[in-house]
């Protein structure tokens, strides 16, 4: 099943120029019933932590005493705060359009992996694809990437609908 989305994740970003409504019915219904079981932002959350990233993507203050925001905006500083820094949000750095965790209801699960671009932003492929036009450097910046492991559970969440 999981390889299944991660094939599906490659196909729709291959398509990506096509528009989302080319997305058949039938797609949508495969993706609903497929899963028994499915992934909660709760369970990923530990993810982000492990890989740090609440660290550098957190508001800090200056010697001042002004709020200095996160590194893109992006506060992961809880878990309630990185769910809604992420789902549903316009990226900074990519194309106007793609969200950081896109949650557009009436997707099937791989059309919303294929437009969030945090999926490309883990697997550091976020600069090669002319209708995302990313930016900057794979995350986490510091350790050439997350395994593949977490990466792959973090596209089932974006794929069961980016619940919390
Ligand atoms: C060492 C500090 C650091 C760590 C750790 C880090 N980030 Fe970042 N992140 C940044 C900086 C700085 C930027 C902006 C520059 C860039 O993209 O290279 C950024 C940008 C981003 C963006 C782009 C946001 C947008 O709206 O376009 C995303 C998404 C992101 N980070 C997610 C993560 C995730 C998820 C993790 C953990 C796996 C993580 N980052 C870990 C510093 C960090």
């Amino acid at each position: 099943m999981k390889r299944s989305i991660l094939a599906g994740f490659l196909f729709a970003a291959l398509c990506l120029p096509t528009t989302p409504s080319s997305v058949s019915a039938k797609d949508t219904k495969k993706a609903k019933t497929a899963d028994t079981t499915e992934v909660n932002f709760r369970k990923v959350w530990p993810l982000f932590q492990k890989h740090k990233c609440n660290v550098c993507h957190t508001p800090s203050k200056s010697p001042k005493g002004t709020v200095i925001p996160p590194p893109a905006n992006l506060d992961m500083s809880s878990s309630a705060k990185a769910y809604k820094s992420l789902v549903g949000v316009q990226s900074m750095q990519a194309k106007k359009g793609i969200q950081r965790v896109n949650n557009t209801k009436g997707y099937s699960g791989a059309l919303r992996v294929a437009y969030s671009y945090l999926v490309y932003k883990l697997l550091g492929n976020h600069r090669q694809y002319g209708n995302i036009k990313g930016k900057g450097a794979q995350m986490p910046p510091v350790q050439h990437g997350m395994d593949h492991s977490d990466v792959r559970e973090i596209i089932q969440w974006i794929s069961d609908g980016a619940k919390y």
